[in-house]
């Protein structure tokens, strides 16, 4: 069974993606929405959480995680695999490497919580592929909250997203890295602000959900941990540390699926 967790709902942005490549395999989302944002809060903090998180996966039959959240990839993940050295973990990448060969104006924008921005890792992705292109970065201020409140899309979402977007326009930015997981469903919100701001310019957003999707397939094959015995849609099991927000969340905005197969 597959286990992805985020620090609340921005992960499905993951899961739907690996619904598509992998639609019989099993998967148990765990939303951490009791603890969220994990934006501004302690590495020491994120890793309890995640150990927490992971042992609760792997409890429930979980053999894979993945880790959907930018903040704890850069918080937590070389603490997870050397704990749990059995297990194999996916992580989120910064993509900066896609968006350095996309950029017509030389101008890379990144969004992403203040905790992504400061980690090491981050800054060393930075730093490796950002060779001739300029790389500007602002946190998505209010975004990871508009999201879990379900506000993708209206009047407050485009005022929040526009405050934080403008910024790396303003800077010449045609390249968009959405940098968080939770961003991917402010991508309609984030379009129209780009065009109200900036209509004469050609603005590409890039989201790494679908390349950590392909990474789990790939990981997963070599490793023989593909569950061979399902022919139909595969049981997807929600929870959370909190309520039922991420079952809501889910059926409202990721569910295109048999939703026999959800259990939750
Ligand atoms: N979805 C998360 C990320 O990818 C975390 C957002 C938050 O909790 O601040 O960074």
């Amino acid at each position: 069974m597959i286990g992805i967790f985020d620090s609340g709902v921005g992960g499905m942005s993951v899961l739907r993606e690996v619904r598509k490549i992998l639609p019989d395999q099993p998967v148990i989302y765990y939303a951490d929405s009791a603890h969220c944002p994990y934006g501004e809060k302690s590495k020491e903090y994120i890793i309890g959480r995640a150990r927490f998180i992971t042992e609760t996966l792997m409890a429930k039959g979980a053999s894979v995680i993945v880790v959907a959240c930018n903040t704890a990839t850069a918080a937590a993940i070389a603490a997870l695999r050397q704990e749990y050295p059995q297990t194999p973990f996916i992580g989120m990448e910064p993509a900066i490497k896609p968006a350095a060969l996309r950029t017509r104006t030389g101008v890379v924008g990144v969004l992403a919580t203040a905790g992504t921005l400061k980690a090491q890792k981050y800054i060393d992705t930075r730093e490796q592929y950002s060779e001739g292109i300029k790389v500007v970065e602002h946190i998505g201020q209010g975004f990871v909250e508009l999201v879990e409140k379900g506000i993708l899309t209206g009047q407050e979402a485009e005022k929040t997203v526009s405050a934080s977007l403008k910024p790396l326009l303003d800077e010449g930015a045609d390249v968009i890295v959405l940098g968080c997981t939770h961003y991917p469903f402010l991508t309609q919100t984030i379009q129209k602000a780009a065009q109200t701001s900036h209509p004469e310019r050609d603005i590409q957003i890039i989201d790494p959900a679908p390349a950590v999707a392909k990474q789990l397939l790939k990981v997963m094959t070599e490793k023989g941990l593909l569950d061979s015995k399902n022919s139909h849609p595969g049981t997807i099991i929600m929870s959370s540390s909190d309520s039922s927000a991420a079952e809501d969340f889910y059926r409202n905005n990721v569910l295109n699926i048999n939703a026999d197969n959800n259990t939750f």
